[in-house]
Protein backbone atom coordinates (compact mmCIF):
# COMPACT_ATOMS: atom_id res chain seq x y z
CA UNK A 1 0.00 0.00 0.00
CA UNK A 2 1.29 3.24 -0.80
CA UNK A 3 1.40 6.45 1.43
CA UNK A 4 -1.16 8.19 -0.20
CA UNK A 5 -3.64 4.77 -0.24
CA UNK A 6 -2.94 4.54 3.44
CA UNK A 7 -4.43 8.17 4.57
CA UNK A 8 -7.86 6.84 2.62
CA UNK A 9 -9.68 5.59 5.14
CA UNK A 10 -12.44 4.58 2.99
CA UNK A 11 -10.04 1.59 0.97
CA UNK A 12 -10.54 -1.17 3.86
CA UNK A 13 -13.70 0.96 5.87
CA UNK A 14 -16.43 -0.46 7.07
CA UNK A 15 -19.85 1.44 6.43
CA UNK A 16 -22.74 0.47 8.35
CA UNK A 17 -26.31 1.07 6.85
CA UNK A 18 -28.81 3.16 8.23
CA UNK A 19 -32.00 3.01 7.35
CA UNK A 20 -33.55 6.03 8.82
CA UNK A 21 -37.00 4.97 9.50
CA UNK A 22 -36.27 1.36 10.76
CA UNK A 23 -32.87 2.39 13.27
CA UNK A 24 -34.67 4.17 16.43
CA UNK A 25 -37.68 6.47 17.08
CA UNK A 26 -37.04 8.68 19.69
CA UNK A 27 -40.58 11.16 19.28
CA UNK A 28 -42.74 8.16 19.32
CA UNK A 29 -44.51 8.49 16.18
CA UNK A 30 -43.85 4.70 14.98
CA UNK A 31 -40.77 5.84 12.46
CA UNK A 32 -37.32 5.94 12.87
CA UNK A 33 -35.54 9.57 13.22
CA UNK A 34 -32.47 10.84 13.60
CA UNK A 35 -32.41 12.06 17.19
CA UNK A 36 -32.82 8.21 17.33
CA UNK A 37 -30.22 7.18 15.25
CA UNK A 38 -27.78 10.01 17.28
CA UNK A 39 -28.67 8.50 20.86
CA UNK A 40 -27.60 4.90 19.00
CA UNK A 41 -23.99 5.88 18.04
CA UNK A 42 -22.77 4.83 21.16
CA UNK A 43 -23.64 1.01 19.67
CA UNK A 44 -22.15 1.40 16.59
CA UNK A 45 -19.16 3.44 17.94
CA UNK A 46 -19.02 0.07 19.98
CA UNK A 47 -19.43 -2.19 17.34
CA UNK A 48 -16.30 -0.65 15.46
CA UNK A 49 -17.71 0.74 12.33
CA UNK A 50 -16.15 3.32 10.31
CA UNK A 51 -18.61 5.38 8.85
CA UNK A 52 -22.18 5.00 8.78
CA UNK A 53 -24.79 5.59 5.73
CA UNK A 54 -27.84 7.43 5.79
CA UNK A 55 -30.54 6.36 3.51
CA UNK A 56 -32.90 9.49 2.73
CA UNK A 57 -34.16 11.66 5.58
CA UNK A 58 -35.04 14.89 2.91
CA UNK A 59 -38.71 16.51 2.80
CA UNK A 60 -40.73 13.47 0.33
CA UNK A 61 -44.19 12.10 0.47
CA UNK A 62 -42.77 8.76 1.08
CA UNK A 63 -44.16 6.96 -1.90
CA UNK A 64 -40.45 4.83 -2.36
CA UNK A 65 -39.95 5.75 1.40
CA UNK A 66 -37.81 8.68 1.24
CA UNK A 67 -36.07 7.71 -2.49
CA UNK A 68 -38.60 10.26 -3.71
CA UNK A 69 -37.03 13.76 -2.76
CA UNK A 70 -39.55 16.73 -2.88
CA UNK A 71 -36.33 19.03 -1.35
CA UNK A 72 -32.96 17.89 -1.29
CA UNK A 73 -32.13 20.95 1.10
CA UNK A 74 -33.58 19.91 4.31
CA UNK A 75 -34.84 16.95 6.89
CA UNK A 76 -38.45 15.81 6.50
CA UNK A 77 -39.91 16.61 9.70
CA UNK A 78 -40.71 13.00 10.22
CA UNK A 79 -36.84 12.86 10.87
CA UNK A 80 -36.48 16.02 12.61
CA UNK A 81 -34.76 18.78 11.79
CA UNK A 82 -31.64 20.59 9.60
CA UNK A 83 -30.30 21.04 13.31
CA UNK A 84 -31.13 17.29 14.19
CA UNK A 85 -28.66 15.99 10.97
CA UNK A 86 -25.75 18.63 12.35
CA UNK A 87 -25.86 16.91 15.92
CA UNK A 88 -25.73 13.92 14.70
CA UNK A 89 -23.29 14.86 12.11
CA UNK A 90 -21.27 16.58 15.18
CA UNK A 91 -21.74 13.24 17.71
CA UNK A 92 -20.27 10.77 14.56
CA UNK A 93 -17.31 13.03 14.38
CA UNK A 94 -17.01 13.23 17.82
CA UNK A 95 -16.83 9.37 18.29
CA UNK A 96 -14.86 9.06 15.09
CA UNK A 97 -18.08 7.73 12.38
CA UNK A 98 -18.03 9.32 9.23
CA UNK A 99 -21.07 10.02 7.51
CA UNK A 100 -22.33 9.31 3.94
CA UNK A 101 -25.53 10.64 2.74
CA UNK A 102 -27.88 9.28 0.43
CA UNK A 103 -27.85 11.33 -3.36
CA UNK A 104 -30.99 10.45 -5.44
CA UNK A 105 -30.75 11.99 -8.83
CA UNK A 106 -31.91 9.81 -10.97
CA UNK A 107 -35.42 10.91 -10.52
CA UNK A 108 -37.41 13.51 -7.56
CA UNK A 109 -40.52 13.56 -6.55
CA UNK A 110 -43.42 14.29 -8.17
CA UNK A 111 -43.96 17.06 -5.16
CA UNK A 112 -40.59 18.40 -5.59
CA UNK A 113 -41.01 22.59 -6.93
CA UNK A 114 -39.62 21.41 -10.25
CA UNK A 115 -42.15 18.66 -11.61
CA UNK A 116 -45.21 20.72 -10.49
CA UNK A 117 -44.04 23.70 -12.38
CA UNK A 118 -43.21 21.17 -15.35
CA UNK A 119 -46.74 20.16 -15.29
CA UNK A 120 -48.32 24.00 -14.58
CA UNK A 121 -45.79 25.10 -17.59
CA UNK A 122 -47.03 22.83 -20.36
CA UNK A 123 -45.60 20.82 -23.41
CA UNK A 124 -42.19 22.30 -24.94
CA UNK A 125 -41.47 24.85 -21.96
CA UNK A 126 -38.19 25.00 -20.20
CA UNK A 127 -39.59 23.02 -17.10
CA UNK A 128 -40.81 20.33 -18.86
CA UNK A 129 -36.85 19.51 -20.10
CA UNK A 130 -36.02 19.30 -16.81
CA UNK A 131 -37.96 15.86 -16.81
CA UNK A 132 -38.42 13.42 -20.08
CA UNK A 133 -41.63 14.36 -21.19
CA UNK A 134 -42.81 12.75 -24.81
CA UNK A 135 -45.62 12.96 -26.70
CA UNK A 136 -45.51 9.21 -27.48
CA UNK A 137 -44.58 6.91 -24.91
CA UNK A 138 -42.23 3.46 -25.62
CA UNK A 139 -42.10 0.06 -24.40
CA UNK A 140 -40.40 0.88 -21.23
CA UNK A 141 -40.77 -0.82 -18.20
CA UNK A 142 -40.79 0.83 -14.57
CA UNK A 143 -38.84 -1.53 -12.47
CA UNK A 144 -41.27 -1.47 -9.65
CA UNK A 145 -43.90 -3.19 -12.39
CA UNK A 146 -46.07 -1.61 -15.34
CA UNK A 147 -45.24 0.98 -17.88
CA UNK A 148 -42.50 3.48 -17.22
CA UNK A 149 -45.19 5.72 -18.90
CA UNK A 150 -47.48 8.10 -17.52
CA UNK A 151 -49.86 10.32 -19.34
CA UNK A 152 -50.72 14.33 -18.28
CA UNK A 153 -53.65 16.17 -18.00
CA UNK A 154 -52.21 17.55 -21.60
CA UNK A 155 -51.56 14.39 -23.12
CA UNK A 156 -47.96 14.41 -22.88
CA UNK A 157 -46.45 11.47 -20.86
CA UNK A 158 -43.32 11.50 -18.30
CA UNK A 159 -40.72 8.62 -18.34
CA UNK A 160 -40.62 6.82 -14.33
CA UNK A 161 -38.11 3.94 -14.33
CA UNK A 162 -39.41 3.73 -10.90
CA UNK A 163 -42.84 4.77 -9.36
CA UNK A 164 -45.23 6.83 -11.13
CA UNK A 165 -44.02 9.79 -8.17
CA UNK A 166 -40.80 9.75 -8.98
CA UNK A 167 -40.43 11.52 -12.23
CA UNK A 168 -36.97 11.08 -14.03
CA UNK A 169 -34.67 14.58 -14.53
CA UNK A 170 -33.41 14.96 -17.78
CA UNK A 171 -29.84 15.07 -16.95
CA UNK A 172 -29.07 16.41 -20.44
CA UNK A 173 -30.06 19.40 -19.08
CA UNK A 174 -27.27 21.80 -18.08
CA UNK A 175 -29.64 23.07 -15.25
CA UNK A 176 -29.92 19.50 -13.79
CA UNK A 177 -26.55 19.51 -13.80
CA UNK A 178 -25.99 22.38 -11.84
CA UNK A 179 -28.26 22.06 -9.70
CA UNK A 180 -26.77 18.72 -8.42
CA UNK A 181 -23.42 20.21 -7.96
CA UNK A 182 -24.94 22.81 -5.65
CA UNK A 183 -26.77 20.14 -3.42
CA UNK A 184 -23.14 18.46 -3.37
CA UNK A 185 -22.07 21.48 -2.06
CA UNK A 186 -24.60 22.34 0.77
CA UNK A 187 -24.27 18.77 2.61
CA UNK A 188 -20.64 19.05 2.23
CA UNK A 189 -20.82 22.25 3.61
CA UNK A 190 -22.66 20.68 6.87
CA UNK A 191 -19.95 18.32 7.04
CA UNK A 192 -20.46 15.04 5.33
CA UNK A 193 -18.22 12.36 4.41
CA UNK A 194 -19.74 11.49 1.42
CA UNK A 195 -22.65 10.64 -0.62
CA UNK A 196 -24.06 7.01 -1.60
CA UNK A 197 -25.28 7.87 -5.08
CA UNK A 198 -28.44 6.44 -5.80
CA UNK A 199 -29.51 4.20 -8.92
CA UNK A 200 -25.66 5.86 -10.56
CA UNK A 201 -26.74 3.41 -13.59
CA UNK A 202 -29.58 5.29 -14.49
CA UNK A 203 -29.47 8.75 -15.00
CA UNK A 204 -28.60 8.81 -18.80
CA UNK A 205 -31.26 7.23 -21.43
CA UNK A 206 -30.66 6.43 -24.86
CA UNK A 207 -31.25 9.86 -26.21
CA UNK A 208 -28.88 12.47 -27.91
CA UNK A 209 -26.82 14.31 -25.22
CA UNK A 210 -27.48 18.51 -24.53
CA UNK A 211 -26.12 19.67 -27.42
CA UNK A 212 -29.03 19.06 -29.13
CA UNK A 213 -31.61 20.57 -26.34
CA UNK A 214 -32.95 23.10 -29.17
CA UNK A 215 -34.10 20.67 -31.13
CA UNK A 216 -37.27 18.51 -30.29
CA UNK A 217 -36.59 15.59 -28.46
CA UNK A 218 -35.77 12.70 -30.15
CA UNK A 219 -38.09 9.32 -30.51
CA UNK A 220 -36.65 6.80 -27.92
CA UNK A 221 -36.16 3.67 -29.31
CA UNK A 222 -38.24 0.52 -28.19
CA UNK A 223 -35.85 -2.30 -26.40
CA UNK A 224 -35.45 -4.38 -23.54
CA UNK A 225 -33.27 -2.30 -21.01
CA UNK A 226 -31.58 0.52 -23.25
CA UNK A 227 -31.70 3.02 -20.33
CA UNK A 228 -29.46 1.82 -18.17
CA UNK A 229 -25.57 1.65 -17.50
CA UNK A 230 -25.20 4.43 -20.86
CA UNK A 231 -21.68 5.64 -20.75
CA UNK A 232 -22.70 9.43 -20.58
CA UNK A 233 -23.50 8.89 -16.79
CA UNK A 234 -19.41 8.61 -16.62
CA UNK A 235 -18.92 12.27 -17.00
CA UNK A 236 -21.36 13.35 -14.38
CA UNK A 237 -19.43 11.67 -11.72
CA UNK A 238 -16.12 13.36 -13.22
CA UNK A 239 -17.34 16.33 -12.14
CA UNK A 240 -18.55 15.47 -9.43
CA UNK A 241 -15.26 13.62 -8.24
CA UNK A 242 -13.67 17.39 -8.61
CA UNK A 243 -16.07 18.74 -6.27
CA UNK A 244 -15.68 16.48 -3.61
CA UNK A 245 -12.01 16.47 -4.09
CA UNK A 246 -11.66 20.46 -3.55
CA UNK A 247 -13.15 19.70 0.19
CA UNK A 248 -10.79 18.71 2.94
CA UNK A 249 -10.50 15.44 4.24
CA UNK A 250 -11.24 12.15 1.81
CA UNK A 251 -15.25 12.92 1.06
CA UNK A 252 -16.35 9.70 -1.10
CA UNK A 253 -18.51 8.84 -3.85
CA UNK A 254 -20.27 5.46 -3.63
CA UNK A 255 -21.92 4.40 -7.22
CA UNK A 256 -25.43 2.09 -6.84
CA UNK A 257 -25.32 0.45 -10.06
CA UNK A 258 -26.99 -2.72 -10.58
CA UNK A 259 -24.89 -3.07 -13.87
CA UNK A 260 -23.71 -6.43 -15.54
CA UNK A 261 -21.12 -7.79 -16.22
CA UNK A 262 -18.94 -6.99 -13.10
CA UNK A 263 -16.68 -5.48 -15.43
CA UNK A 264 -19.33 -2.38 -15.74
CA UNK A 265 -19.23 -2.20 -12.43
CA UNK A 266 -15.45 -1.11 -12.33
CA UNK A 267 -15.98 1.96 -14.65
CA UNK A 268 -17.69 3.36 -12.29
CA UNK A 269 -14.68 3.70 -10.24
CA UNK A 270 -12.16 4.60 -12.21
CA UNK A 271 -9.35 6.66 -10.88
CA UNK A 272 -11.46 9.98 -12.09
CA UNK A 273 -14.93 8.95 -11.13
CA UNK A 274 -16.61 7.23 -7.86
CA UNK A 275 -14.35 5.74 -4.96
CA UNK A 276 -16.07 2.70 -4.68
CA UNK A 277 -19.20 0.94 -5.92
CA UNK A 278 -21.67 -1.29 -4.41
CA UNK A 279 -20.56 -5.22 -5.42
CA UNK A 280 -24.09 -6.62 -6.49
CA UNK A 281 -22.38 -9.24 -7.72
CA UNK A 282 -20.88 -10.62 -4.58
CA UNK A 283 -24.37 -9.94 -2.46
CA UNK A 284 -25.87 -12.06 -5.35
CA UNK A 285 -23.90 -14.67 -5.47
CA UNK A 286 -25.63 -18.48 -4.30
CA UNK A 287 -24.22 -19.99 -0.98
CA UNK A 288 -21.66 -22.34 -3.20
CA UNK A 289 -17.94 -22.30 -3.11
CA UNK A 290 -17.24 -22.17 -6.38
CA UNK A 291 -19.63 -19.43 -7.37
CA UNK A 292 -18.50 -17.50 -4.06
CA UNK A 293 -14.29 -18.22 -4.92
CA UNK A 294 -15.04 -16.69 -8.81
CA UNK A 295 -17.04 -13.98 -7.48
CA UNK A 296 -14.48 -12.61 -5.10
CA UNK A 297 -11.64 -13.07 -7.86
CA UNK A 298 -13.53 -11.43 -10.74
CA UNK A 299 -14.18 -8.58 -7.73
CA UNK A 300 -10.60 -8.22 -6.89
CA UNK A 301 -8.99 -8.09 -10.94
CA UNK A 302 -11.38 -5.57 -12.15
CA UNK A 303 -11.26 -3.25 -9.42
CA UNK A 304 -7.55 -3.98 -9.26
CA UNK A 305 -7.35 -2.91 -12.90
CA UNK A 306 -7.97 0.48 -12.03
CA UNK A 307 -7.06 0.73 -8.55
CA UNK A 308 -10.48 0.80 -6.73
CA UNK A 309 -10.63 -0.81 -3.89
CA UNK A 310 -13.46 -3.83 -3.74
CA UNK A 311 -16.67 -3.91 -1.87
CA UNK A 312 -17.96 -6.49 -0.38
CA UNK A 313 -21.78 -6.63 0.81
CA UNK A 314 -24.54 -9.21 1.99
CA UNK A 315 -27.55 -7.15 2.81
CA UNK A 316 -29.49 -3.62 2.07
CA UNK A 317 -32.97 -2.29 2.25
CA UNK A 318 -33.42 -3.59 -0.79
CA UNK A 319 -32.65 -6.97 -0.40
CA UNK A 320 -34.55 -10.41 1.09
CA UNK A 321 -32.01 -10.75 4.39
CA UNK A 322 -29.08 -12.60 3.80
CA UNK A 323 -29.64 -14.87 6.84
CA UNK A 324 -33.64 -15.55 5.18
CA UNK A 325 -31.95 -15.68 1.63
CA UNK A 326 -29.41 -18.31 2.61
CA UNK A 327 -31.88 -20.21 4.69
CA UNK A 328 -33.05 -22.86 2.11
CA UNK A 329 -31.49 -26.21 1.87
CA UNK A 330 -32.66 -26.63 -1.58
CA UNK A 331 -30.84 -23.69 -2.65
CA UNK A 332 -33.70 -21.35 -3.18
CA UNK A 333 -32.76 -17.73 -3.42
CA UNK A 334 -35.49 -15.35 -2.80
CA UNK A 335 -34.23 -11.52 -3.65
CA UNK A 336 -37.39 -9.72 -4.21
CA UNK A 337 -39.60 -10.84 -0.58
CA UNK A 338 -40.88 -13.66 1.13
CA UNK A 339 -44.56 -13.52 1.48
CA UNK A 340 -46.03 -15.47 4.38
CA UNK A 341 -47.48 -18.27 1.78
CA UNK A 342 -44.00 -19.29 0.04
CA UNK A 343 -41.68 -21.64 1.33
CA UNK A 344 -40.77 -20.18 4.44
CA UNK A 345 -36.41 -20.04 5.21
CA UNK A 346 -34.84 -22.90 7.84
CA UNK A 347 -34.07 -19.84 10.22
CA UNK A 348 -31.44 -21.89 12.18
CA UNK A 349 -29.82 -22.94 8.87
CA UNK A 350 -30.08 -19.07 7.51
CA UNK A 351 -28.31 -17.68 11.01
CA UNK A 352 -25.68 -20.39 10.71
CA UNK A 353 -24.83 -19.52 7.05
CA UNK A 354 -25.47 -15.86 7.81
CA UNK A 355 -22.97 -15.94 10.47
CA UNK A 356 -20.27 -17.45 8.33
CA UNK A 357 -20.99 -15.30 5.36
CA UNK A 358 -20.77 -12.41 7.54
CA UNK A 359 -16.91 -13.53 8.36
CA UNK A 360 -16.26 -14.57 5.15
CA UNK A 361 -17.24 -11.26 4.27
CA UNK A 362 -15.43 -9.06 7.05
CA UNK A 363 -12.18 -11.19 5.92
CA UNK A 364 -11.94 -10.40 2.90
CA UNK A 365 -9.75 -7.11 1.50
CA UNK A 366 -11.33 -3.81 0.49
CA UNK A 367 -13.97 -2.36 1.96
CA UNK A 368 -17.45 -3.95 3.95
CA UNK A 369 -21.26 -2.83 4.07
CA UNK A 370 -23.29 -3.95 7.05
CA UNK A 371 -27.19 -3.10 6.76
CA UNK A 372 -29.00 -2.16 10.47
CA UNK A 373 -30.00 -5.52 12.43
CA UNK A 374 -27.04 -7.54 10.68
CA UNK A 375 -24.99 -7.48 13.35
CA UNK A 376 -28.39 -9.05 15.74
CA UNK A 377 -28.20 -12.30 12.84
CA UNK A 378 -31.67 -10.22 11.82
CA UNK A 379 -33.68 -12.13 9.57
CA UNK A 380 -35.93 -11.32 6.84
CA UNK A 381 -39.56 -10.74 8.14
CA UNK A 382 -41.37 -13.46 5.82
CA UNK A 383 -44.48 -13.42 7.21
CA UNK A 384 -45.17 -9.77 6.93
CA UNK A 385 -49.22 -9.31 5.96
CA UNK A 386 -50.19 -8.04 2.77
CA UNK A 387 -52.35 -5.74 3.81
CA UNK A 388 -49.29 -3.86 5.77
CA UNK A 389 -47.12 -3.83 3.04
CA UNK A 390 -46.24 0.02 1.88
CA UNK A 391 -43.37 -0.97 -0.94
CA UNK A 392 -44.90 0.47 -4.02
CA UNK A 393 -43.18 -2.83 -5.96
CA UNK A 394 -45.87 -5.00 -4.31
CA UNK A 395 -48.84 -2.62 -5.66
CA UNK A 396 -47.28 -2.05 -9.24
CA UNK A 397 -46.55 -5.68 -9.73
CA UNK A 398 -50.22 -6.13 -9.54
CA UNK A 399 -49.32 -8.32 -6.05
CA UNK A 400 -46.87 -10.56 -7.39
CA UNK A 401 -44.01 -9.51 -6.63
CA UNK A 402 -43.82 -9.30 -2.89
CA UNK A 403 -41.12 -5.92 -2.48
CA UNK A 404 -38.65 -5.25 0.07
CA UNK A 405 -40.89 -4.58 3.56
CA UNK A 406 -39.35 -7.58 4.77
CA UNK A 407 -36.14 -5.97 4.73
CA UNK A 408 -37.34 -2.63 6.09
CA UNK A 409 -38.74 -3.90 9.54
CA UNK A 410 -37.85 -1.67 12.57
CA UNK A 411 -34.90 -3.35 15.00
CA UNK A 412 -35.11 -5.39 18.06
CA UNK A 413 -32.96 -3.07 20.82
CA UNK A 414 -34.40 -4.70 24.01
CA UNK A 415 -35.82 -7.72 24.91
CA UNK A 416 -39.87 -8.02 26.08
CA UNK A 417 -40.10 -4.06 25.37
CA UNK A 418 -43.13 -2.47 23.20
CA UNK A 419 -41.39 -2.22 19.73
CA UNK A 420 -38.59 -4.57 21.07
CA UNK A 421 -37.19 -0.58 22.29
CA UNK A 422 -36.80 0.41 18.84
CA UNK A 423 -39.25 3.43 19.88
CA UNK A 424 -41.01 4.70 23.46
CA UNK A 425 -44.24 2.10 22.77
CA UNK A 426 -45.77 0.15 20.67
CA UNK A 427 -45.98 2.06 17.18
CA UNK A 428 -43.97 0.63 14.63
CA UNK A 429 -44.58 2.02 10.66
CA UNK A 430 -44.04 -1.88 10.12
CA UNK A 431 -44.97 -4.76 12.30
CA UNK A 432 -42.32 -6.65 13.63
CA UNK A 433 -42.64 -10.92 14.14
CA UNK A 434 -43.03 -12.26 17.64
CA UNK A 435 -40.28 -13.92 19.01
CA UNK A 436 -38.00 -10.85 17.81
CA UNK A 437 -36.66 -11.02 21.49
CA UNK A 438 -33.88 -13.26 20.60
CA UNK A 439 -32.26 -10.92 18.63
CA UNK A 440 -32.73 -7.73 20.62
CA UNK A 441 -28.97 -5.94 21.62
CA UNK A 442 -29.73 -6.60 24.83
CA UNK A 443 -30.33 -10.13 25.05
CA UNK A 444 -26.99 -10.50 22.98
CA UNK A 445 -24.56 -7.92 24.31
CA UNK A 446 -21.82 -9.55 26.43
CA UNK A 447 -22.99 -13.24 25.52
CA UNK A 448 -20.15 -15.18 23.99
CA UNK A 449 -21.03 -16.39 20.48
CA UNK A 450 -23.71 -14.28 20.21
CA UNK A 451 -23.84 -12.50 16.32
CA UNK A 452 -24.15 -9.18 18.04
CA UNK A 453 -20.48 -10.16 19.98
CA UNK A 454 -19.18 -12.24 16.56
CA UNK A 455 -19.00 -8.95 14.71
CA UNK A 456 -17.91 -7.50 17.22
CA UNK A 457 -15.25 -9.23 17.84
CA UNK A 458 -14.77 -9.54 14.10
CA UNK A 459 -14.47 -6.02 13.60
CA UNK A 460 -11.82 -5.33 15.92
CA UNK A 461 -9.43 -8.71 14.69
CA UNK A 462 -10.11 -7.30 11.13
CA UNK A 463 -8.61 -3.61 12.58
CA UNK A 464 -5.86 -5.63 14.66
CA UNK A 465 -4.61 -7.38 11.15
CA UNK A 466 -5.33 -5.27 8.80
CA UNK A 467 -7.39 -7.59 6.82
CA UNK A 468 -9.15 -4.68 4.75
CA UNK A 469 -5.83 -3.36 3.40
CA UNK A 470 -4.64 -7.09 3.21
CA UNK A 471 -4.18 -8.97 0.09
CA UNK A 472 -5.90 -12.78 -0.73
CA UNK A 473 -4.12 -15.93 -1.43
CA UNK A 474 -6.12 -19.09 -2.23
CA UNK A 475 -5.51 -22.29 -0.02
CA UNK A 476 -6.98 -24.72 -1.89
CA UNK A 477 -5.75 -27.30 0.30
CA UNK A 478 -9.29 -26.50 2.14
CA UNK A 479 -10.99 -28.47 -0.46
CA UNK A 480 -13.60 -27.67 -3.12
CA UNK A 481 -16.50 -27.06 -0.75
CA UNK A 482 -14.42 -24.35 1.01
CA UNK A 483 -13.74 -20.98 0.79
CA UNK A 484 -10.45 -20.54 2.05
CA UNK A 485 -7.98 -17.94 1.96
CA UNK A 486 -4.53 -16.43 3.42
CA UNK A 487 -4.97 -12.62 4.43
CA UNK A 488 -1.64 -11.45 5.61
CA UNK A 489 -1.07 -13.94 8.66
CA UNK A 490 -4.51 -14.89 9.18
CA UNK A 491 -6.13 -17.85 7.32
CA UNK A 492 -9.99 -17.85 6.80
CA UNK A 493 -12.31 -20.73 5.78
CA UNK A 494 -15.53 -21.03 5.17
CA UNK A 495 -16.88 -24.79 5.08
CA UNK A 496 -19.76 -25.07 2.50
CA UNK A 497 -19.83 -28.22 1.80
CA UNK A 498 -20.94 -31.59 4.07
CA UNK A 499 -17.77 -32.93 5.21
CA UNK A 500 -15.46 -31.08 8.00
CA UNK A 501 -12.72 -29.25 7.14
CA UNK A 502 -9.17 -29.60 8.72
CA UNK A 503 -7.55 -26.27 9.69
CA UNK A 504 -3.44 -26.25 8.45
CA UNK A 505 -1.07 -27.82 11.32
CA UNK A 506 -0.66 -25.33 14.30
CA UNK A 507 -3.30 -22.92 13.58
CA UNK A 508 -4.34 -21.08 16.42
CA UNK A 509 -7.81 -20.07 16.33
CA UNK A 510 -8.79 -16.01 15.99
CA UNK A 511 -12.42 -16.25 15.93
CA UNK A 512 -15.31 -19.15 14.60
CA UNK A 513 -18.77 -18.26 13.31
CA UNK A 514 -19.85 -22.03 15.05
CA UNK A 515 -18.07 -24.51 16.94
CA UNK A 516 -15.40 -26.42 15.70
CA UNK A 517 -16.00 -30.07 15.65
CA UNK A 518 -13.93 -32.67 18.49
CA UNK A 519 -11.31 -33.00 16.19
CA UNK A 520 -10.58 -29.18 15.98
CA UNK A 521 -11.98 -29.24 12.39
CA UNK A 522 -14.29 -26.75 10.80
CA UNK A 523 -17.78 -27.97 10.71
CA UNK A 524 -20.59 -27.48 7.78
CA UNK A 525 -21.99 -23.41 7.41
CA UNK A 526 -19.15 -22.55 9.56
CA UNK A 527 -16.11 -19.90 9.18
CA UNK A 528 -13.01 -19.36 11.05
CA UNK A 529 -10.48 -16.98 11.57
CA UNK A 530 -6.76 -18.55 12.61
CA UNK A 531 -3.49 -17.59 12.96
CA UNK A 532 -0.83 -19.90 11.30
C1 LIG B 1 -32.41 2.47 -5.29
C2 LIG B 1 -32.80 2.39 -3.83
C3 LIG B 1 -34.18 1.85 -3.75
C4 LIG B 1 -35.11 2.77 -4.47
C5 LIG B 1 -34.66 3.00 -5.90
C6 LIG B 1 -35.36 4.18 -6.50
O1 LIG B 1 -32.32 1.24 -5.89
O2 LIG B 1 -31.86 1.63 -3.13
O3 LIG B 1 -34.59 1.64 -2.43
O4 LIG B 1 -36.41 2.24 -4.49
O5 LIG B 1 -33.30 3.30 -5.96
O6 LIG B 1 -34.90 5.37 -5.95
Amino acid sequence: MTTEQSTQWWRDAVIYQVYPRSFADADGDGVGDLPGITARLDHLAGLGVDAVWLSPFYPSPQADAGYDVANYRDVDPLFGRLADFDALVARAHALGIRVIVDLVPNHTSDEHPWFQAALAAGPGSPERDRYCFRDEPNDWESIFGGSAWTQVEDGQWYLHLFDVRQPDLNWNNPEVRAEFVEILRFWLDRGVDGFRVDVSHGLIKTWEPSDKVDAPPPAIPDGPEPMWDQDGVHEIYRSWRKVVDSYPGERILVAEAWVDPIERMARYVRPDEMHQAFNFAYLLASWSADAIREVVDSSLAVCQAVGAPTTWVLSNHDVVRHTSRFGYADGTLPRNGIAAADPQPDEALGLRRGRAASMLMLALPGAAYVYQGEEFGLPEHSTLPDDVRQDPTWVRSGHTVVGRDGCRVPIPWAAGGPSYGFGPDSRSWLPQPPAWDRYALDRQRGVEGSTYELYRAALRLRREYALGAGTLTWWPEAGPDAVAFRNGGVVVVANLGAEPVALPAGARVLLASGDLDVDGRVPTDTAVWALV
